[in-house]
């Protein structure tokens, strides 16, 4: 019998994880499905309770679950319980853990193209909903410079910088970064402007040719953002990533090895079309 994996959100239909789990089970040769489920808000103990009792190795959790789920699990692991999300659940004998591989994963696909050593990077996240708390706690523990965090609600900034960054950290305004764009060396969008209304989150004047630029959007495949960055020299990286690695490091954390993170990536970038 093959172990059961999935997906739980509310919606879940558009999810691509299916098809980039799947392809990797397939291509590591283990004997593994990963199905989409559905669970209403009002669902969601019993669907942990059931998924307990099938014996399911572990689990993906989308929205709106990733902070509900938590009272129902059996362990919190460090970066979930910083990040205050849960997107990954392994059941280890049936004892289910909640760990966050959100920030981990875009972490890892960041780092693919920053050629200097991180230690030098200065790096400018923009947005302070739950995709930047978890970029910026898996961030902040490379060791960059500096980290300075911006958002159009300030005391979002604030909070995220208070639990999750370091004293040579500091939150700025929106306008004090666009002026001081061309210090740093990263810069991450975590907003969800390129999805809804994609128009620049910041002015990008003042960016230096070769800063790496990341969106954490992967439809459209170049927000606005990217296309003006891109235009003034900078390496572009978009949301593919996040989605790629954080699901291959819970491939692993449910198998114990490694996925080939090539064939997802190109599985997504084949469904996005
Ligand atoms: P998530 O938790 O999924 O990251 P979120 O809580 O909706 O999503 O946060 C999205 C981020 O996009 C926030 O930084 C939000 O800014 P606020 O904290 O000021 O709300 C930002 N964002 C969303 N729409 C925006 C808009 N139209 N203009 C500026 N910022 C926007």
């Amino acid at each position: 019998m093959r172990k059961k994996v999935g997906l739980i959100g509310y919606p879940v239909s558009h999810s691509m994880s299916p098809q980039m789990q799947n392809g990797a089970f397939e291509k590591a040769g283990l004997s593994y499905v990963y199905d989409k489920y559905e669970v209403h808000p009002d669902q969601l103990a019993e669907a942990v309770q059931d998924m307990r009792e099938k014996g399911f190795a572990g689990w993906n959790v989308t929205i709106p679950h990733k902070q509900a789920i938590m009272p129902f699990l059996d362990e919190i692991a460090e970066d979930a319980l910083k990040i205050g999300a849960v997107n990954t659940v392994v059941n280890e004998n049936g004892v289910l853990t909640g760990y966050n591989t959100d920030g981990a994963g875009f972490v890892k696909g960041l780092m693919r193209h920053v050629r200097f050593p991180i230690e030098e990077a200065k790096v400018l996240i923009i947005g302070a909903g739950g995709a930047s708390r978890a970029i910026s706690y898996a961030l902040s523990k490379e060791g960059p410079r500096a980290i300075a965090i911006t958002n159009r609600t300030m005391e979002k900034a604030q909070d995220i910088f208070n639990e999750c960054l370091r004293d040579q950290d500091q939150v700025i305004s929106l306008q004090e970064a666009e002026e001081r764009l061309f210090e740093f060396s990263i810069v991450i969008n975590t907003t969800s402007i390129g999805m809804k209304e994609d128009r620049l989150p910041l002015r990008v004047d003042h960016l230096k040719a070769g800063t790496v630029v990341s969106d954490i959007i992967y439809n459209p495949f170049k927000t606005a953002l990217l296309k003006e960055s891109e235009k003034r020299g900078a390496i572009i990286d978009n949301g593919v990533a996040m989605l790629v690695f954080q699901g291959a490091l819970s491939f692993e954390k449910w198998t114990g090895v490694a996925p080939d993170a090539s064939l997802m990536e190109k599985i997504v970038i084949e469904e996005l079309g």
